[in-house]
């Protein structure tokens, strides 16, 4: 079993010299997260379309026996190999094991991203799995079972679909073909954002809308109420594909300390791009 970095490892992590040494290290981490996806989302695929009942958190914000059998599964796969580090899940947050610090080394977990589709019946729905170390993610993995797309990144090793190295587009916004991923609250509640955009696309899933702008299918993705666990992964798929996320208006997304309100489940949003009109973008998402 791959044991969590020690103190000695936070304390040298930051420095470029040992990037080559992060990815080693972390790649056991993405192995197990990869596999742990995978069997999510096999879960996942044996609901989808068989649910008996949908349930609401709060207006507009439905759970599922899908969302809740694939967290629990997740936290017990987890929890079974690094007894030592916690897990943060949307569905029951810490679940009581509160083991050392956070902050230090924390799965953060989306056991289905894209519920309203999921119960639905739309194919577009994945799991979303981030590791943090020192507050700041080393491992990304997205996995859309109905595609069997399976997206990571290690910090400083890279990032793949299906194990091929991805990029960021090179496209501009002003290009005319220009796919830029919105949400629906942002169709509802800031119209004048898609007038930005060519072609605004909302897909109803946030991790995949991070994955594909790292894939260079999206030259942007935006969300405003989204949280800790719908960018965690996401965020280091676009950074290792050469792409930058931030929050609206440009701020830095990590490294968040253990007081952060994101493990209170409260708002991150984001904005990513491929780079090229990150300013842009963050200028427009300002206030
Ligand atoms: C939601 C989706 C959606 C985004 C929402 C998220 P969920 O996650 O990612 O695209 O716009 O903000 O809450 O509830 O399906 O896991
Ligand atoms: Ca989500
Ligand atoms: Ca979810």
């Amino acid at each position: 079993m791959e044991q969590p970095f020690t103190d000695a490892d936070f304390m040298s992590r930051p420095k470029a010299r040992n990037k080559d040494h992060m990815a080693i290290s972390t790649r056991g981490y993405a192995d197990t997260a990869e596999r742990v996806a995978r069997e999510a989302g096999r879960i996942l695929v044996g609901y989808f379309e068989q649910l008996e009942r949908i349930d609401l958190k709060g207006h507009g914000n439905p759970v599922t026996i899908a969302d809740r059998t694939s967290e629990k599964y997740v936290r017990e796969a987890f929890l079974a190999e690094y007894p030592d580090i916690p897990v943060f899940g949307e569905e029951y947050g810490m679940d009581g094991h509160e083991i050392g610090d956070i902050a230090k080394a924390c799965w953060v977990v989306d056991p289905l991203d894209g519920t309203v589709n999921f119960a639905t019946g739309s194919p577009i729905f994945a799991v979303s799995i981030g590791l943090l170390m020192d507050g700041s993610p080393v491992v990304g993995v997205i996995f859309d079972p109905l595609r069997n797309q399976m997206f990571t990144a290690t910090l400083g090793g890279g990032a793949t679909r299906n194990g091929v190295p991805m990029r960021v587009s090179e496209r501009k916004l002003s290009d005319g073909i220009s796919p830029v991923g919105v949400s629906g609250d942002i169709i509802r509640s800031r119209p004048e954002f898609l007038q930005h955009f060519s072609k605004g696309r909302s897909i109803g899933s946030a991790a995949l809308q991070l994955s594909y702008v790292a894939a260079g299918i999206f030259d942007a993705a935006l969300d405003e109420y989204t949280s800790l666990w719908d960018v965690a992964a996401g965020w280091l798929l676009v950074h290792e594909a050469g792409g930058v996320t931030t929050h609206w208006g440009g701020a830095p997304i990590f490294p968040k300390t253990k007081d952060d309100p994101a493990f209170r489940s409260e708002v991150v949003n984001f904005v990513a791009s491929n780079g090229l009109e990150h300013d842009l973008l963050a200028e427009w998402t300002k206030g």
